[in-house]
């Protein structure tokens, strides 16, 4: 039996859980409040609050699944990109534990986890204990599949398939500059013909060999802002609270989404840039501010009736349009119909709809995970390490986390 105890701690959540034979068992986080009057994550605060939360939560995650701590067979921890003071609290915890145990440590990285959310599969007792996972389908994309990763550090394009096929290519070009060599070398017709036979059996085994863990390669990502930056940014302006994400995604369901023009910049290839929507969106509303002749947007949203609302669906119809062109253009210069959403920002309901509405219209089978793990859970990080822990992919006592990577 493999059970693996998984700690996720790279911004604002302290989250742990427990998987057993690739089966969740329990996922329980705490969210730190402290932070919504500074109107974001304030990284020392957030450090602190992981250290207070980290046993209390590793604590109810190993009750809730009913495993002793020495029935576990290996510590997972993400290792990166986030907040560094955050990331040290759970990986330091993990390595505590880890040693303490006997047993071995395995590294995640916080934007795969958001990947593998797709292969969460909670067991039947979690389930009966979860009103809110229950009448879910557990249903997971099959490979090769597209996923849009959006939270709020990150957006991007990933392709997502369980054949190497970097080490594939590799083989490939290898494989040929040996028959090159040979045949320069004057070696005989047939001598030429068993070693491609013999390249051209590697690379098939090659490209065959499996590893548990899916590989990921970005196809597009974000130049500037994130997408859940954006959201953030622009909402703060509108003086919503932090995060401000779900706010606009609320006031969005109210508001006229034409009322308000915005840029939608268009960069090439599949990258994406936020930043000059978000300027336009500062410039809009300080012309409506000129305009009524006032100085803040409280004295603004008195004068327009169903301000905040018609630009937060401005907004977030704009960001929907530019994320969804994106992916769409990706999904068929690939000819790939499996596509996921992942990443805090697909908990938005109007990107949740565009995926549907896409789904119908372009014939993708598309994925959503459930509500609890779209933002930041350590349930993510568990699937992934339970992948690595079949692939044997550990990582030494001395792994450091880092601030800023990529899949
Ligand atoms: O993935 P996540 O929990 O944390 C990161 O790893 O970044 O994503 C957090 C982001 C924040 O920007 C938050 O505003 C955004 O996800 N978010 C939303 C919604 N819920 C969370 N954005 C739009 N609509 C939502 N309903």
């Amino acid at each position: 039996m493999i059970n693996i105890l998984s700690i996720e701690s790279s911004c604002d959540d302290t989250s742990a859980a427990v998987i057993r034979d690739g089966l969740l068992l329990s996922n329980v986080t705490a969210s730190q409040s402290v932070h919504e009057e500074f109107g974001g994550v304030v990284p020392e605060l957030a450090s602190r609050a992981h250290q207070q939360n980290i046993v209390p939560v590793v604590d109810a995650a190993l009750r809730r699944a009913g495993v002793d701590k020495r029935e576990l067979s290996a510590i997972a921890f993400t290792r990166g990109p986030g907040l560094l003071g955050s990331l040290l609290v759970g990986t330091s915890f993990a390595k505590g534990l880890a040693l303490s145990l006997n047993i071995p440590l395995i590294e995640v990285n916080h934007l795969q986890g958001h990947v593998m959310a797709h292969f969460v599969h909670p067991a039947d007792s979690m389930i009966a204990a979860n009103p809110k996972l229950q009448g879910i389908e557990f249903r997971h994309p099959a490979f090769p599949f597209l996923c849009l990763l959006v939270s709020g550090g990150n957006s991007q394009i990933v392709l997502v398939d369980n054949i190497k096929r970097e080490a594939s290519k590799d083989i490939k070009r290898e494989a040929s500059n040996d028959i090159k060599r040979e045949a320069s070398n004057n070696i005989k017709r047939e001598a030429s013909n068993n070693i491609k036979r013999e390249a051209s059996n590697n690379i098939k085994r090659e490209a065959q060999t499996q590893n548990h863990t899916p590989s990921m390669t970005i196809l597009g990502q974000t130049i500037d802002d994130a997408a859940g930056e954006a959201f953030d940014k622009c909402a703060k302006v509108l003086g919503l609270p932090y995060p401000g994400g779900p706010w606009v995604d609320k006031l969005a369901q109210l508001g006229d989404a034409t009322r308000y023009p915005l840029a939608k910049p268009n960069i090439p290839g599949y990258d994406y840039s936020f930043s000059g929507l978000k300027t336009s969106f500062l410039y809009s509303l300080r012309d409506q501010m000129r305009a009524e002749g006032v100085e803040t947007i409280d004295e603004l949203a008195a004068k327009v009736p169903n301000l905040r609302e018609d630009y937060c669906a401005a907004l977030q119809t704009t960001v929907i349009d530019i994320l969804m062109r994106k992916l769409k253009r990706a999904a068929s210069d690939l000819g790939i119909c499996q596509v996921a959403l992942a990443g805090g920002v697909s908990a938005n309901s109007g990107l949740r709809a565009a995926m549907l509405d896409y789904a119908r219209r372009y014939h993708w089978q598309a994925f959503i995970p459930p509500f609890s793990f779209t933002t930041d859970n350590a349930a993510m990080i568990a699937q992934a390490a339970y992948y690595k822990f079949l692939d044997a992919d550990f990582c030494p006592i001395d792994a450091v986390p880092y601030a800023k990577t990529t899949i």
